[in-house]
């Protein structure tokens, strides 16, 4: 008989709301980035959460944080469970939090109960899962499968911080990340428990989403080289404007995503620069970033050549040099189905379940290359995230969490089923 999972609303809520008290308290609600002091501060918190839920605590070369209990049939490969703590600037209170909080709260629940699995399980925070000034997302689950390349490491944020020397302080060991990767056989299974961060759960009126696929997601950078001059004594046609030309580049953007192709693309510019950005001055040049996303890759290489083409006409038509750099890549999944049909058998013993893809990216994309994956989400209400407003009842979130223990449940006892 499968050991039960409590439902502990006031435990999750109280470990939900002490971790929100560890933020940048000069930044909006909830920001917590990742290389930070709070972010430091966070993760001593947490070591100290592991211990207590029995779990035996270390950092891996990659830096991710990770607490691991023993199971009964050490020559299996582990189950690992995990997400990230990372916040955007102005994030909410559950985005990767319940990922990882979910997990410790199983960890803690297996001890309480003295429950022992076939397979080890690892409990694991993800250092700087969020799109990070280093240009890349999902830092430590590329680095634990050994997808950090070295000009990647070498890559230095607005504060000055080498990302190698963000991941030593975390006592990360950069020179060994791809000495110490994981690679296809080393983890049975890997299962992450995350808020949807969209509306389908709260609007079809369901407590638990079984992930079908995660989105890949693709980031540029795009430059408009023009000419810094006088807003006042330069007429218009003697003007090279670095900043209407980029606008018109950034509505070319979403005119791409708005095109209709063989399956859903979503087309995001998110931050901007403009030099010297003054009132009077002509912009000289203009840098931003857009990302791309969709499941399918095909759909992904067609909106991005659309994009090239609609810059190299704005280029020509405005006699302005415009360049777009390829930043990072993170590929889409399909999560197999007997991972799809265990968790919904497991779901379903706890509350109503879907069916959806993921429109977020996760860590799951990057251990996918190494390992099957399968994610359960919980409602965001009103489908907000990324935002102070994300806000998932306890209760919903305690019930992700019974889910996510049936999962392990299931497949620990059957890996013929992995
Ligand atoms: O951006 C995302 O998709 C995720 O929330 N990191
Ligand atoms: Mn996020
Ligand atoms: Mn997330």
């Amino acid at each position: 008989m499968q050991p039960q999972c409590k439902l502990n609303v006031e435990r999750i809520k109280e470990k939900i709301t002490t971790l929100a008290t560890i933020i940048d308290k000069e930044r909006p609600l909830y920001t917590r980035r990742p290389f930070t002091e709070e972010y430091q501060q966070s993760r001593e918190w947490l070591k100290s959460e592991m211990i207590s839920a029995g779990l035996t605590v270390y950092v891996d070369a990659a830096s991710n944080l990770i607490g691991e209990r023993q199971g009964s049939r050490p020559e299996l490969p582990p189950i690992m469970i995990g997400s990230h703590t990372d916040s955007v600037v102005g994030g909410g209170r559950f985005d990767g939090i319940i990922g990882v909080l979910g997990g410790i709260e199983i960890a803690r629940q297996l001890m309480e109960q003295d429950v022992t699995l076939e397979h080890t399980l690892l409990i694991v925070d993800f250092t700087a899962e969020e799109a990070s000034e280093f240009g890349i997302s999902t830092i430590g689950s590329r680095g634990m499968v050994g997808n950090l390349t070295d000009e990647v490491l070498d890559r230095v944020n607005h504060t000055g911080l080498k990302l190698r020397k963000g991941i030593e302080q975390l006592d990360g060991r950069p020179e060994a990340i791809n000495e110490e990767k994981k690679t296809a056989g080393d983890i049975r299974l890997y299962l992450e428990l995350h808020i949807e961060q969209g509306p389908v759960l709260e609007q079809t009126n369901h407590e638990l989403g079984i992930v079908t696929g995660i989105v890949g997601i693709r980031r540029f950078q795009v430059v408009c080289k023009g000419i810094a001059n006088h807003a006042g004594t330069t007429p218009m046609n003697m003007r090279t404007d670095a900043l209407t030309s980029a606008s018109e580049v950034v509505l070319s953007i979403e005119d791409a995503a708005n095109q209709s192709y063989t399956s859903q693309i979503v087309g995001t510019v998110g931050r901007l620069f403009v030099e010297p950005n003054a009132s009077n001055v002509v912009p000289g040049h203009v840098t931003f970033d857009f990302e791309l996303r969709s499941l399918q890759p095909d759909v992904l290489d067609e909106a991005t050549r659309n994009i090239e083409q609609s810059i190299a006409s704005i280029s020509s038509k405005r006699n302005i040099e415009i360049c777009m750099i390829p930043i990072s890549v993170s590929d889409s999944i399909v999560i197999q189905d007997n991972i799809i049909e265990g968790i919904e058998e497991s779901c379903n013993k706890v509350g109503s379940s879907i069916k959806l893809p993921s429109g977020a990216g996760h860590d799951a994309n990057q251990i996918a290359s190494i390992a099957p994956v399968g994610m359960i989400f919980v409602p965001s209400q009103n489908g907000i995230s990324h935002s102070a407003d994300e806000w998932t009842d306890y209760e919903l979130v305690a019930k992700g969490v019974q889910a996510l223990w049936n999962s392990l449940h299931y497949f620990d006892g059957c890996f013929d089923k992995i």
